[in-house]
């Protein structure tokens, strides 16, 4: 029997390529996130494949309406085998006019938006002694990094979160893994004005993903080129260093 896999902020990048390889690597698959056109045409081509799928649009940043939608797909495809909680916004962090509406907001989809779904999922994982939480945080969540502060403050809360409660669900038959990605191409990063080393693919993020999940990792981080980067270097870069780069890619984006 095939087991089921729900996927938030399906409807594009890492998500919609995620939800497409799960399908391909056995899962039946549930979508949720707001833009529901887009989930229906993920569906069908995710049933093309002989999977079955189904989506539910909710607002990740509201309790009620995650929670309706892990119900809601539970109901027609089966208990929650797999959750993937993949939906996030970046919107920047202006220093000088900082702006706590979108702090807010950033928390609200990329922390709290993730444990809504948790919470929603949790019991039936436990009452069936197996499941598997994969939180979507990012290699950002090492270092804060200029203009993008808040978002990076959302990853490594993220991050801390699902390793402060993983010890707990390993002994409930519960495994977690976090991901860690650098930068993917997506609706998130074509907006980026500045040079983005090693850019991967979504397709590529994806099955590097899947195969991290198969393996039951605790981490998945890519590229790894790029985690090397962060994590032997950018984390201990001194703020000088950190603000010329940044004045440089923001004259880069100006011309
Ligand atoms: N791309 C990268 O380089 C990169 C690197 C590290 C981590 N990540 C993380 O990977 C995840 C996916 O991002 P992406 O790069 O694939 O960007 P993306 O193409 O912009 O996808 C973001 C997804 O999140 C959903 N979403 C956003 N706000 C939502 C809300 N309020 N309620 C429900 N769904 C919402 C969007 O769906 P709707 O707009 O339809 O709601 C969309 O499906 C994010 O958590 C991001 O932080 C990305």
């Amino acid at each position: 029997m095939r087991r089921v896999a729900v996927v938030t902020g399906a409807s594009s990048g890492i998500g919609r390529a995620l939800a497409l390889e799960l399908a391909r690597d056995g899962y039946d698959v549930g979508l949720t996130a707001r833009r529901v056109d887009r989930l229906e045409s993920l569906a069908a081509a995710i049933r093309a494949t002989g999977a079955r799928a189904e989506c539910v649009a909710a607002d990740a940043a509201r309790r009620d309406e995650t929670h309706h939608a892990m119900r809601t797909l539970a109901e027609r495809l089966g208990p929650i085998y797999l959750l993937v909680a993949n939906a996030g916004i970046a919107l920047g962090t202006d220093a000088l006019e900082p702006d706590a509406d979108a702090l807010e907001a950033e928390f609200r989809v990329n922390l709290f938006g993730a444990f809504y779904a948790i919470e929603a999922v949790i019991p039936s994982m436990r009452e069936h002694g197996a499941g598997h939480v994969v939180a979507m945080s990012s290699l950002a969540g090492y270092r804060g990094l200029p203009g993008a502060a808040g978002y990076c403050a959302t990853k490594a809360a993220l991050t801390r979160l699902i390793e402060g409660m993983r010890p707990d669900w390993a002994l409930a038959g519960i495994r977690a893994t976090i991901v860690h990605p650098g930068y993917v191409r997506s609706e998130m990063t074509d907006r980026n004005r500045f040079r983005m080393p090693f850019l991967m693919e979504t397709e590529q993020a994806a099955s590097l993903m899947v195969r991290a999940i198969r393996r039951r990792k605790k981490v998945c981080e890519f590229p790894r080129r790029m985690s090397l980067l962060v994590r032997c270097l950018v984390r201990y870069l001194p703020d000088r260093l950190l603000v010329t780069r940044v004045r440089a890619d923001k004259q880069r984006a100006r011309l």
